[in-house]
């Protein structure tokens, strides 16, 4: 048995101190003391929160476009992910057109099994829709999906208004959940087109090509499908003023719409895009970054409440050789930015210490909720005697500052650099076994697969 002790627990119902005891993979007490046998080992997390593991819902891990392939592999993120407290992460198995669901799925698990760091899951992102896709959703929820992804826009990867509708009310039997990538893709290319006919081909002509407006008008259209499907939508990596304002409009007609946003959105803007050079590449994700007030709405969501969940979107591609793919054609940058290392210390540096989150809501927005949303809870998402013992014990006395040097992300850059941190995760536990220490893995590879 481990013993934690002197610990300050993040619980649903608050914190309280208390003492916590694991073995074997699961949490096995909670009680305000617990005196150790002879052979348990102790140790006196004074001073810290215990949170249950951080779950990440949206990563892009080994992922193969048509130019390029991210830095990140399951190995090298996985281990990046358990040094800044994340334990669980969802990474989107991505159907090949013309493929199956099963060849998608096979090809992840090629990818990740006994490869990570942290436990793992997949979403199945779904680019080709038919009927014998249709016919193979029954063996996906038997092999643990439950989530799946729809693209808005990418001439390669969207599907059609008439196939999400489909998509979702094929779902609706199982209790399976729609995660949406929201942007209208036809205005994306005509947008983008525009750019290039007028010489922007820098990438500060990216923003101009993926205004607010046209996510705004996919959040929109996707409350409406799902309200024809009567079905829950997932607006993932929302990041717009004007987007927030159709969650809501759809929230009061009663469409269930889950929101997550990610830490660029809630910490950095779209004046990076104007830095000299080719700096901006760095910072060309889709949707991209928007502008102060957009960031202020979205943060003003998430301390409100509105928000359910804060993931990353960890698509990391090197600066050099990588963005620079699109040196003379902001349309051809690999669209993407690493994060999976950094979003507990953004998140608690950013509300909880300044105090305008409680770690309660953090818990919820980067555990509980994911758990719930994606059918992990309770056997994770909370500290809970018989739950997974994924543990991340956080020292919030604890400074450090973000440099792509010291981070373990395979990447030459981060969007981050000298962010000033306030707490660090002094120790992470996956399923029991010691992952990092203060931002250090201890090399163990002890993630497991989530069957959902
Ligand atoms: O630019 C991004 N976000 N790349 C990853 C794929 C996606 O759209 O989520
Ligand atoms: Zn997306
Ligand atoms: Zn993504």
């Amino acid at each position: 048995m481990t013993i934690l002790q002197n610990g300050t627990l993040v619980l649903p119902e608050g914190p309280a101190r208390a003492d916590l005891a694991f073995d074997a993979g699961k949490i096995r007490a909670i009680a305000p003391s617990i005196a150790p046998k002879e052979g348990d080992s102790v140790r006196d997390v004074s001073g810290c929160l215990v949170f249950p593991g951080f779950i990440d819902g949206h990563t892009h891990l080994d992922m193969e476009s048509a130019v390029t392939v991210t830095a990140d592999d399951f190995a090298s993120g996985t281990r990046a992910a358990v040094c800044g407290g994340t334990t669980t992460v969802l990474d989107f198995a991505t159907q090949d057109r013309g493929g199956t669901l099963q060849q998608a799925l096979d090809a992840w698990h090629k990818k990740a099994d006994g490869k990570c760091s942290c436990n793992y899951g997949f979403h199945m992102a779904i680019t080709d829709w038919n009927e014998s896709v249709k016919a193979e959703l029954p063996a996906m929820f038997e092999q643990g999906v439950t989530s799946f992804k729809a693209y808005m826009a990418y001439d390669a990867l969207k599907l059609d208004d008439a196939a999400l509708l489909d998509v979702l009310c094929a779902l609706r039997p199982f209790g399976g959940i729609l995660g949406v990538h929201c942007e209208n893709g036809a205005l994306v290319n005509a947008l983008c087109a525009r750019e290039k006919a007028r010489g922007n081909l820098g990438p500060a002509a990216h923003p101009a090509s993926r205004p607010p407006e046209v996510e705004a008008e996919a959040v929109s259209r996707l409350c409406y499908l799902g309200k024809l499907a009567d079905a829950p939508v997932h607006v993932v990596h929302l990041s717009s003023a004007a987007g927030l304002a159709e969650v809501r409009k759809a929230r009061a007609q009663g469409v269930r719409v889950y929101a997550e946003t990610c830490p660029q959105y809630l910490v950095l803007d779209d004046s990076l895009y104007r830095l000299p050079g080719f700096e901006g590449a760095k910072y060309v994700m889709s949707p991209p970054l928007r502008s102060r007030a957009d960031r202020d709405a979205l943060r003003r969501a998430v301390e409100d409440g509105e928000i359910d969940t804060i993931s990353t979107d960890h698509c990391s591609y090197r600066f050099d050789g990588q963005k620079t793919i699109g040196l003379h054609d902001f349309t051809a940058i690999p669209n993407g930015g690493p994060g999976i290392e950094h979003r507990p210390e953004i998140i608690y540096t950013s509300f909880v210490h300044p105090g305008r989150l409680s770690p309660a809501a953090m818990c919820r927005l980067l555990a509980e909720n994911p758990a719930r949303l994606f059918g992990l809870y309770p056997r994770k998402g909370v500290l809970a005697a018989g739950s997974d013992a994924d543990i991340t014990v956080w020292d919030p006395a604890a400074t450090s500052v973000i440099t792509a040097k010291e981070q373990q992300q395979n990447v030459d850059y981060t969007p981050y650099e000298g962010f000033a941190l306030h707490g660090m995760p002094a120790a992470v536990y996956v399923n029991g076994v010691l992952a990092a220490e203060y931002g250090r893995p201890t090399g163990a590879v002890a993630g497991e697969y989530c069957k959902r």
